[in-house]
């Protein structure tokens, strides 16, 4: 009995020990993006689907919004030949996301939906926020009795620990920065593959790309030299 108690204990002191030294961790790193710095590239190309003049298709200004981001941070987002678009099935709804990047601490990917969604938003260990190209995204907060709207060139802010109900309308597509623990956010994000649609060729491309992801950022960190990667720490 005696045994149990302490590795119980044990597991609990470890458990806090471990959360303390990752939220120290990420208030003190230094951060590749900002949230402003990934809200600007979109809100540029949201501007002419509000303005529904000269509008390109989603997928067109989803190309160029790549391609500005490869060039703003070399090294960083997966080329072309390396993108996918998979589903993902989390909380209840289901949505389709493209990864350009993702770290330990940071991920930047397209996300929308195709047909109307709504569900669980997840309560993550991430600050997360997302800006609408196109579409309609719902979200009711936790406690409150009404609900806000957001539309093309609007940033979305979900803040860590916070938990909404989310209502995507068909044809509602978005670029989304995350900072936090992200392995964290694989829980959730799998939770239904799990759980519900077993869908296992899904969970191989989402941890394909995910590896493929953090290849490319050790890839970066090899090429840089020890002194540059203190500056990422
Ligand atoms: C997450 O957002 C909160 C504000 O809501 C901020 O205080 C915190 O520093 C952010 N965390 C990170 C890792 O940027």
């Amino acid at each position: 009995m005696f045994l149990i108690n302490f590795s119980f204990v044990k597991t609990a002191l470890i458990l806090a020990i471990s959360i303390f030294l990752i939220n120290l961790w990420l208030s003190s790193k230094g951060y590749l993006f900002t949230e402003e710095s990934i809200a600007a590239v979109a809100r540029k190309h949201a501007a002419q689907f509000k303005e529904k003049v000269d509008a390109p298709t989603v997928e067109a200004a989803y190309k160029r919004i790549h391609a500005e981001l490869v060039k703003k941070y070399p090294g960083h987002i997966l080329p072309k030949k390396d993108l996918q678009w998979m589903f993902v099935n989390a909380g209840g709804w289901m949505g389709s996301m493209c990864m350009l990047h993702a770290s330990l601490t940071e991920y930047v990917l397209f996300f929308g939906v195709a047909l109307d969604t709504s569900g669980h938003s997840g309560r993550y260990w991430a600050n997360i926020s997302d800006t609408l190209l196109t579409g309609e995204f719902n979200q009711w907060k936790e406690g409150e009795l009404k609900m806000n709207s957001f539309h093309a060139g609007d940033t979305v802010f979900h803040a860590w620990g916070e938990a909404t109900s989310v209502n995507f309308k068909a044809g509602t597509w978005m670029v989304e920065y995350g900072r936090g623990f992200i392995p964290s956010t694989l829980g959730f994000a799998l939770a239904d593959t799990f759980f519900s649609t077993l869908d296992f060729v899904n969970l191989y491309y989402i941890l394909r790309i995910y590896t493929k992801a953090l290849l490319l950022e050790a890839k970066f960190f090899l090429t840089i030299g020890v002194d540059s990667i203190a500056e990422y720490l």
